[in-house]
């Protein structure tokens, strides 16, 4: 069989690309720890606010008792709530996340965060932001009208300016109780 020898070339330019995208995959998995989300936990979506983890008063940034940060938050068309939330740098921090109606994504450029919300499943992940600052929070997948506004922000504070959140009574609507 002949092969032109220009199309051979195309071929290995082709194989060298592909090898070298399977490469950035690896080397994003084993030093960055990008990996897809391997939590299959199911919820009630239609009663979030019903749940125990996800009811209104439990959103947001919560430190058990042996210290470990949890930060629960819920999608919904077309926000996250809660809305704003602060947390420290240099911490391991544990992200649950839930949707209330239709597949929504999250996205935290420049760090690991990067998920699918599946209404039906908790969406887990962990991450460590080295540096404080205000990080955007952005929906990246398609849910509707709404879609492009739906975005919010976490703001990172320095360890050491860090204080466990304290429950206060929530704001908001309390039709749905
Ligand atoms: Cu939520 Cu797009």
């Amino acid at each position: 069989m002949h092969i032109d020898p220009l199309e051979k070339k195309w071929a290995y330019v082709i194989l060298a690309m592909a090898g070298l995208f399977v490469l950035i995959i690896m080397i994003d998995a084993i030093f960055h720890s990008i990996n897809p989300p391997s939590n299959v936990e199911t919820i009630n979506s239609t009663s979030l606010h019903l749940s125990e983890e996800f009811a209104e008063d439990n959103l947001g940034v919560q430190v058990d008792d042996k210290g470990n940060i949890t930060v629960r938050i819920v999608a919904g068309r077309y926000g996250f709530y809660p809305k704003q939330i602060t947390v420290p740098s240099g911490t391991p921090l544990t992200f649950r996340w839930a949707s209330m109606d239709v597949i929504h994504g999250i996205h935290l450029p420049m760090t690991n965060m990067s998920t699918m919300i599946i209404p039906g499943y908790v969406a887990q992940l962990t991450t460590n932001f080295p540096k404080p600052g205000d990080y955007p929070l952005l929906c990246n997948e398609y849910c509707g009208m709404g879609h492009d506004h739906m975005w919010s922000s976490v703001k990172v504070v320095a360890k050491e300016h860090w204080a466990a959140p304290v429950k206060t009574a929530s704001k908001g609507d309390s039709s749905h109780e």
